[in-house]
């Protein structure tokens, strides 16, 4: 008796955590790049978003905090005081030549929580998410009808942005309408906009992961509901070190090296955000950097950004509370023009601190809003493979993909191509092919070998990468051409 009532638990348990969601479902991979956008004289970095119907296409910012995904309207700019607003919007939406928008008056926004961002009127139209793997292909598109959207009239900030916040509308319309497995998504930013300097693209995942995005352990977070941007890490150390002293270790927190300090700072709750890109520390941690390296206020960027007086060659590294280690380089701690990501600060502001899209440079980050939790990696920058695999929501947590060592086009990324795009055919044909396989086994065996069986089947599954490498590449002159994509 007690056992049955133990398995009848396990059971309803299991059913519970894996029947609501459908972990089957494949993700919808979009690319962040510069491209041309509607009405805007200059290629814009962003989200490859569509809206409306014809398609107007757009370079969406993705937003951690706001729930709406919007777009500029053509009046935007004359009521702005964004920089440069004629090519920072990341295009321009003209409502009336879309056949499927129709506006909403009475519609209540969800993102009340900031008061300084932007005014706009309500509607609902079609949305067009890209999936644009190599530049050679065309893309193709996943169309998320009568969805909510903002036209943004008024403002100063960027208003072409993808809502990722905690009631995000985007997320919530893809998980209701079965188009991915539930809410979950993940990000890497890249450094291909100005700011960051680079040359690196990024991507959105929506119901996803990009496993070959990533390297090493995940680390997992609570998110903070009741911030404006709910993804939040605590830090408990920061170090500088000399690129020519590798033993050079110099904390930022360290009271010693630090005397203005009596003690060592506590641990402090930092929000990730897009909306800026440089960190906001406390006010002592600041002076601290400011002292070390000779920086002083600088606003080229608009941003406060901090400049060195002479050049620094070292990096940075951020320690969160569970260990996790980000570390910027010597080319992001210090640019060309001696500009650090990190931002002045005035000893009496109450203002959150902040890892800016300088921190989302070097981390890949997985968000499932279904636990409210979300998961941060090492970014790999220059991966050449997309491998977008589903994220499980209140499932396992990531794993990064594991670059098999030999055979040459597989050092050069073609798997994760043939995985990830080209010729993602054939390996659902793989996939049927194996489920064929294992119903005849399964009729064939006893039930109480069906474990092993499972077992045996998941180490076949994860041999089809080796199987891969039996197709045949694509011709040798396509190839480096091919790579120049993302
Ligand atoms: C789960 O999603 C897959 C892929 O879309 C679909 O084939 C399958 O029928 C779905 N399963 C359930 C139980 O809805
Ligand atoms: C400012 O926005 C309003 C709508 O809110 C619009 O009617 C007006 O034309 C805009 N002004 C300019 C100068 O574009
Ligand atoms: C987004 O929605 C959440 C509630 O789910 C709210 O706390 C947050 O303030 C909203 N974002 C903005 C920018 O208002
Ligand atoms: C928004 O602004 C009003 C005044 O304009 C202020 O009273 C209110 O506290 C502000 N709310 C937030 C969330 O900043
Ligand atoms: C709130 O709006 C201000 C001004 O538009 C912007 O600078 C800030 O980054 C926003 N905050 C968040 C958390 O989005
Ligand atoms: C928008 O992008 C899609 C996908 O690349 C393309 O097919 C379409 O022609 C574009 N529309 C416009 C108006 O540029
Ligand atoms: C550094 O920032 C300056 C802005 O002052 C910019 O002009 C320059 O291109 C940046 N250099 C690099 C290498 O990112
Ligand atoms: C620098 O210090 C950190 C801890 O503060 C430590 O993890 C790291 O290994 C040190 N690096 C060197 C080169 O000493
Ligand atoms: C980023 O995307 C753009 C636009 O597709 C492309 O031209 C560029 O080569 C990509 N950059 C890298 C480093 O792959």
């Amino acid at each position: 008796m007690a056992s049955l009532a133990f398995y009848l638990a396990v059971s309803v348990l299991l059913a519970q955590n894996t029947d609501a969601f459908n972990c089957s479902k494949a993700p919808i991979y979009v690319d962040i790049h510069k491209r041309a956008v509607h009405d805007s004289p200059v290629f814009q970095y962003g989200s490859f978003i569509g809206v409306g119907t014809p398609a107007q296409n757009h370079s969406l910012w993705p937003s951690l905090s706001q729930n709406h995904t919007s777009f500029a309207a053509h009046t935007y700019c004359g009521n702005s005081t964004l920089r440069d607003c004629d090519k920072s919007t990341g295009g321009f939406f003209n409502s009336q030549d879309s056949t499927t928008f129709s506006e909403d008056n009475n519609f209540q926004s969800l993102d009340n929580g900031n008061n300084s961002t932007f005014e706009g009127y309500f509607g609902q139209d079609t949305l067009r998410l890209y999936t644009h793997y190599f530049e050679t292909d065309g893309a193709s598109q996943t169309l998320l009808e009568d969805s909510t959207i903002k036209v943004a009239e008024e403002g100063s900030v960027v208003p072409g942005m993808v809502g990722l916040g905690l009631s995000s509308t985007v997320l919530r319309d893809l998980a209701a309408r079965d188009m991915i497995s539930g809410k979950t998504y993940s990000l890497y930013i890249g450094q291909g906009f100005d700011r960051a300097g680079g040359m690196v693209n990024g991507s959105n995942v929506f119901g996803g992961y990009d496993s070959g995005r990533f390297t090493g352990a995940t680390y997992k977070y609570p998110m903070n509901t009741a911030r404006l941007n709910p993804m939040t890490v605590k830090i408990k150390d920061i170090f500088i070190t000399n690129t020519e002293d590798p033993n050079s270790n110099v904390s930022l927190f360290d009271n010693t090296k630090f005397p203005d300090m009596k003690s060592r700072p506590d641990t402090f709750e930092a929000e990730i955000t897009t909306s800026q890109f440089p960190l906001s520390l406390p006010y002592q941690i600041t002076q601290n950097f400011i002292s070390h390296l000779s920086a002083e206020e600088d606003n080229t960027w608009g941003d406060n950004s901090l400049k060195l007086k002479s050049a620094f060659s070292g990096s940075l590294s951020i320690v969160l509370e569970d260990g996790f280690t980000v570390t910027f380089p010597p080319e992001v701690l210090m640019n060309a023009s001696n500009i650090t990501p990190v931002q002045s600060r005035d000893e009496d502001s109450t203002a959150p601190f902040y890892l800016g899209t300088a921190f989302l440079g070097q981390t890949y980050l997985m968000a499932d809003y279904e636990q409210q939790a979300f998961y941060l990696a090492e970014a790999v920058q220059k991966n050449n493979a997309v491998m977008p695999v589903t994220f499980c929501p209140k499932g396992p947590a990531p794993t990064a993909y594991e670059r098999p060592q030999q055979g040459a086009w597989v050092k050069q990324g073609l798997i994760g191509a043939v995985i990830g795009g080209v010729l993602g055919g054939m390996g659902i044909a793989v996939c049927v092919y194996c489920f064929v396989l294992s119903c005849r086994r399964k009729v064939a065996e006893r039930k109480a070998e069906k474990r092993a069986q499972r077992d045996k089947q998941a180490k076949f599954a994860q041999m089809e990468v080796e199987d891969a490498m039996e197709f045949d590449p694509p011709p040798k002159s396509a190839t480096p051409f091919f790579w120049k994509k993302r």
